[in-house]
């Protein structure tokens, strides 16, 4: 790996960043994990990146993208992500979603007859929407005791997956969960630094989480009744989104529904689904 000669970045300097290392930049997130950064973001990117070149005793842009570059377990990626987008994310999150599931999806799906629900939280980030929605599913369905619900929650960054698998969350972010479901599938125990709650092993053993690249190829099959990509294709350009999309499709059933965040209308993305309501699509 080559390395400019200059002295790594001192503690009180910010970084400074040429067009044209803004330019490769932009060029390797959006290759790698499908983000646009716009020029807009140059601010940011100097401001959230000076910090972790200073860690790793750099001096340029151009250094830290060769180390992103040949980092083959694509962590430092996951690092250079973190630090230029969001994992935010809450439980009940835009719940007219969650209304949505348990009005129209859920009692199609008992009138199918089949006790097997699929879904995937594409983009998970912690854990509060696939963990929110198996509490959902396991509390409303009529049948829940045999039923099958099988839910894959995926994500870029192995940090925030570490998270959700640990499956515990602090007292104000549980406050979000209905208390009928919150009494029923968490459990509140005393740790060290005051109370946590814990998931419960029922809702637990519904989701499967994996390290999951949206911009790579899946090694899932579907189908899937229920896909929620939600506040992820919010840095994606609109081909990007399109893709993304179509590609939605391939693993949804006939029927299935596909959910996206409430600022990401697929409004000037050209797809194949029914629309249903804002943000709430159908696979024909
Ligand atoms: C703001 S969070 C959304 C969490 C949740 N879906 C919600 O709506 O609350 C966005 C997540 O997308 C993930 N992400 C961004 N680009 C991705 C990509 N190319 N592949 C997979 N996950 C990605 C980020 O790591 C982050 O955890």
């Amino acid at each position: 790996m080559k390395h400019s000669v200059t002295e790594p970045l001192g503690a009180a300097q910010s970084l400074k960043i040429t067009d044209s290392e803004f330019r490769k930049a932009s060029e390797l997130v959006k290759s790698l994990a499908g983000i646009h950064l716009t020029d807009g973001k140059r601010e940011l990117v100097s401001a959230r990146l000076a910090k972790r070149l200073r860690t790793l005793g750099l001096a340029t842009l151009n250094d830290y993208l060769d180390v992103v570059k040949e980092d083959k377990t694509q962590d430092e990626l996951v690092m250079m992500l973190d630090a230029l987008t969001t994992n935010l994310t809450s439980f009940w999150r835009e719940s007219d979603h969650f209304d949505f599931v348990v009005e129209q999806v859920l009692p199609k799906l008992e009138s199918r007859g089949t006790n097997e629900i699929r879904i995937w939280s594409a983009g998970c980030s912690t854990g509060e929407e696939p963990y929110g929605l198996a509490m959902l599913i396991l509390g409303n369905l009529k049948n829940a005791q045999n039923a099958k619900l099988r839910i894959l929650a995926t994500d870029l960054s192995t940090r925030v997956l570490d998270t959700a698998k640990r499956a515990k969350y602090g007292e104000e972010r549980v406050k979000n969960i209905p208390p009928d479901l919150r009494n029923k599938f968490v459990t509140k125990e005393n740790g060290p630094h005051g109370a946590i709650y814990s998931i419960n092993p029922n809702v637990r053993s519904a989701i499967t989480f994996g390290r999951l690249n949206l911009m790579e190829p899946w090694p899932m099959k579907g189908p899937f009744d229920m896909i929620f990509c939600r506040n992820v294709m919010i840095y994606f350009d609109k081909p990007t989104q399109k893709q993304l999309v179509e590609r939605f499709a391939g693993l949804l059933r006939s029927g299935g529904t596909l959910f996206v965040g409430h600022s990401e209308s697929l409004a000037g993305v050209q797809h194949s689904f029914r629309y249903l309501r804002p943000t709430i699509y159908e696979k024909p």
